[in-house]
């Protein structure tokens, strides 16, 4: 009997939730049990304002305010892409200079999670972070140049971006470091000049 009454009190509420107030029309305002932030005093942009003597909701950037995007002449440099596919190349000159700011800025920005060399080992994955690619497996060494700036770019995954942080020339600094860093963990012996062996015997007596 316990059952019936429970049964019937759901049968009520099913009924009442669907059908109840169905097609009635009020003037009142909605019950609103958590408003969050549905109405502000705020203006919607394109839309008229009083408030400003031109009328208008939408400002003009004030003076010196810098465009976020960096249009740039070619657009590989800025996206990565090459028409509807990642390019290839670096385009900069892979000098020192840009492989020393490269290694700066990859030790300050990726390190914590990358580890120094790229073998996804950094601190942050002492402290239970997971998932770190190591960039010595054939998936990281095959992605294109334009792939990694665009995730340096825009992130992956749990891997947030630092477009924001990084100017282009940074960014590409940095597919150039860790192409470097690639190298320098997977290289065959045998494509080294003798003056280069010599080079690597000096260093590692
Ligand atoms: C807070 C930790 C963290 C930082 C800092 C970080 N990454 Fe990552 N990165 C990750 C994680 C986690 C992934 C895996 C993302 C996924 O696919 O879910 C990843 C993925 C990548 C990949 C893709 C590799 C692959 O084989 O899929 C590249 C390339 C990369 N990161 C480069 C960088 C560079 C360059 C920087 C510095 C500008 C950087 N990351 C900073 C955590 C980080």
């Amino acid at each position: 009997m316990r059952n019936f009454f429970f049964i019937c009190f759901l049968l009520v509420i099913t009924v009442v939730a669907t059908a109840g107030l169905r097609g009635t029309k009020s003037r009142r305002p909605p019950l609103e049990i958590f408003p969050d932030m549905v109405r502000q005093l705020k203006v919607k942009e394109q839309a008229p304002s009083v408030f400003f003597p031109d009328g208008r909701a939408s400002r003009m950037p004030v003076a010196g305010t810098v465009c976020w995007e960096e249009p740039v002449e070619n657009p590989y440099f800025s996206t990565g892409i090459i028409g509807d596919q990642w390019g290839e190349g670096i385009p900069l000159e892979v000098s020192m200079d840009t492989l020393r700011m490269g290694k700066e800025r990859f030790e300050i920005y990726c390190s914590a999670c990358h580890g120094l060399a790229g073998y996804g080992n950094g601190i942050a994955t002492h402290f239970n972070l997971f998932g770190v690619p190591n960039y010595h497996q054939d998936h990281t060494r095959q992605m294109p140049d334009g792939q990694l700036f665009y995730i340096i770019t825009h992130g992956q995954g749990m891997m947030l971006g630092y477009g924001a942080n990084l100017s282009l020339e940074e960014r590409w600094a940095i597919v150039a470091y860790i192409r470097a860093l690639q190298k320098s963990q997977n290289f065959p012996l045998g494509e080294l000049s003798e003056e280069q062996k010599r080079l690597l015997k000096e260093a590692n007596p």
